[in-house]
């Protein structure tokens, strides 16, 4: 292993650049060449190659996003466009790459490492809805952005004894809006994994409207349905007396410096993805398990299902959250 390259991919998340930055500084600590993909899978079949050293991460640390930059590729997932990204890593003599991105980036790790290149993946979304990992990279900034944001529009909703739908990230996990329900004090989670109960929403707020706490708040997990979806099917009902007003946070969840506990995984990630290619390992990411770093087979972990945390779960249920009804299987 002489010459190793980063990439990102897929949807930012704060901990890209600390990642980048680990692995740049342990690469280049291991004696290795070091160079970065531009613009994720796509960059990599145009040909966008840049060499990196200490200098270019050096102040890195702090910025959310991705200096290399990310993007979705469709033409990677063919056959063509892996093809020409092998012809390219071949071209510049790349002997192993490391990738950092959520669930789809993973796949595209997995599927050059089964064209016999060696790729280690790093858990890099905020949604948390990687399996084998307790947290990916980025999910603890992100659940500090949505809990000060939530704080924020208490204030308004408590001086207008109004009901506040606050949509949050989450393509198909709830993990976000689950967290932020119980961190804010938030009244209702409406999340994909359980079924949402407009019934008992409407009961709740009812409570609520007639008791000293008249306002209250709902955070809704995108991966359900918009927000605007969400607060006709509860006025359908007809039974909510207050006013309600919609927040959609959008990407600022992803926009703040990244907290302490995303820098130290991302760097512990990083650290440990160089060791594992300089140790030989071929296809695996790197993984917290009960606040370790470990490596996981790409087979192990990828096509599986992440549910929420059981222990959440109980706790959501235990301090009177509703979060709606189980769904059969
Ligand atoms: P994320 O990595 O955040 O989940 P996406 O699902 O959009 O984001 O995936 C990012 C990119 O990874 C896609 O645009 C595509 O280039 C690549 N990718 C996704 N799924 C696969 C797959 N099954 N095989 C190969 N590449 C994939
Ligand atoms: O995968 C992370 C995520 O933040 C999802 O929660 C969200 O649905 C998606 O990315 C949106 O990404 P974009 O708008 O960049 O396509």
């Amino acid at each position: 292993m002489k010459r190793i390259a980063v990439l990102t991919s897929g949807g930012d998340s704060p901990g890209m650049n600390p990642a980048i930055r680990s692995v740049t500084r342990a690469g280049l600590h291991k004696g290795l060449e070091v160079l970065g993909i531009r613009n994720g899978y796509q960059g990599l079949i145009d040909d966008e190659v840049m060499p990196l050293d200490s200098h270019i991460v050096s102040g890195r640390i702090r910025d959310a996003g991705t200096f290399l930059q990310s993007s979705r590729c469709p033409e990677f997932v063919k056959e063509s466009g892996q093809l020409r990204a092998m012809e390219v890593l071949k071209k510049h003599r790349i002997d192993g790459l490391i990738v950092i991105g959520g669930d789809g980036s993973l796949n595209g790790a997995r599927a050059l490492h089964r064209r016999g290149l060696s790729v280690i993946g790093l858990p890099g979304t905020i949604d948390n809805d990687l399996f084998g990992t307790d947290m990916g990279i980025g999910v603890d900034t992100a659940l500090n952005t949505i809990i000060s944001l939530v704080d924020m529009i208490r204030a308004t909703a408590a001086s207008h004894r109004r009901c506040f739908v606050v949509e949050v990230m989450g393509r198909g996990s709830g993990y976000l809006a689950l967290m932020t329900t119980i961190s804010t004090g938030s009244q209702v989670a409406v999340i994909p994994e359980y079924r949402v109960n407009y019934e008992r929403i409407a009961q709740v707020l009812d409570r609520r409207f007639s008791s000293h706490h008249n306002n209250s708040v709902i955070i809704v997990a995108e991966g359900v349905c918009p927000g605007t979806v969400f607060m006709e099917r509860l006025a359908e009902l007809g039974k909510v007396r207050q006013e309600i007003r919609l927040t959609v946070l959008g990407h600022v969840q992803r926009g703040a410096s990244p907290t302490h506990y995303d820098r130290l995984l991302a760097s512990r990630m990083g650290e440990m993805a160089v060791l594992a290619l300089t140790s030989g390992e071929k296809g695996s990411m790197t993984a917290a398990v009960n606040g370790k770093i470990q490596l996981r087979d790409f087979d192990e972990i990828l096509d599986k299902h992440k549910g929420l945390p059981a222990d959440s779960i109980r706790l959501a249920r235990n301090i009177g959250i509703e979060f709606g009804d189980a769904v059969e299987s």
